[in-house]
């Protein structure tokens, strides 16, 4: 296996993108508390109705929203057809509950995927499947559904039966009437509600068919708690073709129990909410962001970056930042993310490797005292460069490191001993061309 790829079929062009932009836009963006709201403060259908009735994004634009994720530097995204709460972004012939029905009369799925493909990123759909709207969705007693404590809904019959009929449905109109999608993200499995609970071999079967190329996450099984069976040494026909922790950065990247790598997405948000939530003013710096994108690729891995829009249908003044800051930076480093991995020598104690074929990446987050060791690769160096600007990085041989011959050293100023700033504070990225 060349260092930096994992040859895994389906997910090589996820493996080599990345990153991605996830978006998480419903009827919540209106009460601005988070996509969980009407779980957390116990909503009822009729007392959510209010969003419907009023929902109008005047300034949802998808083409600004692509713009922003190909600035930022991704490769792709994937947007919430249907979240916990039932409510379509898409014009379902299966129910009343859409987009397309509310006075925004729009189907927003496709607007998505128009506007995404355009500027030339793949495109995935977030598919809940938890329904808090649907009337055959066990409610009373479920850990998580509104009416969970609510004894009107004790005795009510369901019929779970025709609400994975309706959930199969959905599934096989976005795989049909959509074009090519690229990644179905299913959200999520929970205690007794997992695999063959949702017809999973049969979903699965039905998704594959219908699009062929396409890649699945594993929450059929798992969530963001557990990664179902894609990490043992038998996976189940619906454990998925990538894992995907929540909020939450695997300390060595993820492998399954034999210790081979599998494919996997870090799902984060920038601040501490999916969905729009006008009081959450916690957002990461891009700083921290950058570096975390650095960390998942270092360890094998993608970076899904979450974006809110409000209830105008625009992302928050925040996020655009965000994105403008990571895209001024990847502007110039992309080349150390973008088909890299993990690299073949360990983890130096300034940052992070990254790596694809024989170039190896240094990620230098940290300035050193006098020249910067860089192990391992000392003899092996064809060339190395500053991604940023091109310039020729020369090896060194200063009086104080002739000790330590099993490093590579470098500086960033003329004096091979002396101590200078790091010319990037974010992220100094040094490409070394290995022989
Ligand atoms: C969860 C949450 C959710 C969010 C998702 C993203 O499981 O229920 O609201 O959509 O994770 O990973």
């Amino acid at each position: 296996m060349e260092a930096g790829k994992i040859n895994n079929r389906r997910t090589e062009w996820f493996e080599n993108a990345r990153f991605g932009l996830f978006i998480h836009w419903g009827l919540y963006a209106i009460p601005a508390r988070g996509e969980w709201v009407r779980s957390f403060e116990e909503i009822s259908n009729d007392e959510y109705q209010k969003y419907f009735d009023e929902f109008t994004p005047v300034f949802f634009d998808p083409v600004s929203w692509a713009k922003a994720a190909k600035n930022a530097g991704m490769k792709y995204a994937v947007l919430t057809a249907k979240h916990h709460d039932g409510f379509c972004l898409f014009d379902s012939a299966l129910t009343d509950y859409k987009s397309t029905n509310t006075k925004a009369g729009r189907d927003i799925v496709r607007e998505f995927l128009d506007a995404f493909r355009s500027e030339g990123l793949k495109v995935g759909l977030y598919y809940s499947l938890l329904d808090w709207h649907h009337d055959d969705y066990p409610a009373y007693g479920d850990p998580f559904h509104p009416m969970r404590n609510n004894k009107a809904y004790k005795d009510k019959p369901y019929n779970f039966e025709k609400y994975l009929d309706y959930l199969h449905g959905q599934v096989s109109e976005l795989c049909t009437n959509y074009g090519k999608i690229d990644i179905m993200w299913f959200d999520f499995s929970y205690g007794e509600m997992s695999g063959e609970k949702w017809r999973a071999t049969k979903l699965v079967e039905m998704v594959r068919s219908l699009q062929p190329g396409i890649i699945l996450d594993n929450r059929l099984e798992g969530s963001g708690e557990g990664h179902g069976s894609i990490t043992t040494s038998n996976p189940s026909f619906y454990a998925g073709d990538f894992a995907c922790p929540e909020q939450f950065i695997p300390a060595e990247g993820i492998t399954d129990e034999n210790g081979n790598p599998i494919p996997w997405e870090a799902c984060v948000t920038m601040n501490n909410n999916w969905g729009y939530c006008a009081s959450d003013k916690a957002f990461k710096s891009p700083k921290l962001i950058i570096r975390k994108l650095v960390e998942c690729v270092s360890k094998n891995g993608n970076l899904l970056l979450n974006v809110g829009p409000d209830a105008n249908g625009e992302f928050p003044a925040e996020s655009v930042y965000i994105l403008e800051q990571i895209g001024k930076w990847m502007k110039y480093n992309s080349k150390s993310i973008y088909n890299c991995g993990k690299a073949e020598y360990p983890k130096p104690e300034w940052g992070y490797f990254t790596q694809d074929g024989k170039f190896l990446y240094a990620h230098i987050f940290d300035g050193n005292i006098g020249a910067l060791p860089v192990k391992g690769i000392n003899g092996k160096v064809k060339k190395a460069r500053l991604l940023a600007d091109g310039s020729e990085i020369k090896l060194l041989n200063a009086w104080n490191t002739r000790a330590y011959p099993d490093y590579a050293f470098i500086n960033f100023g003329p004096n091979e001993s002396h101590t200078y700033p790091l010319p990037y504070e974010i992220d100094t990225v040094v490409e070394f061309e290995l022989e």
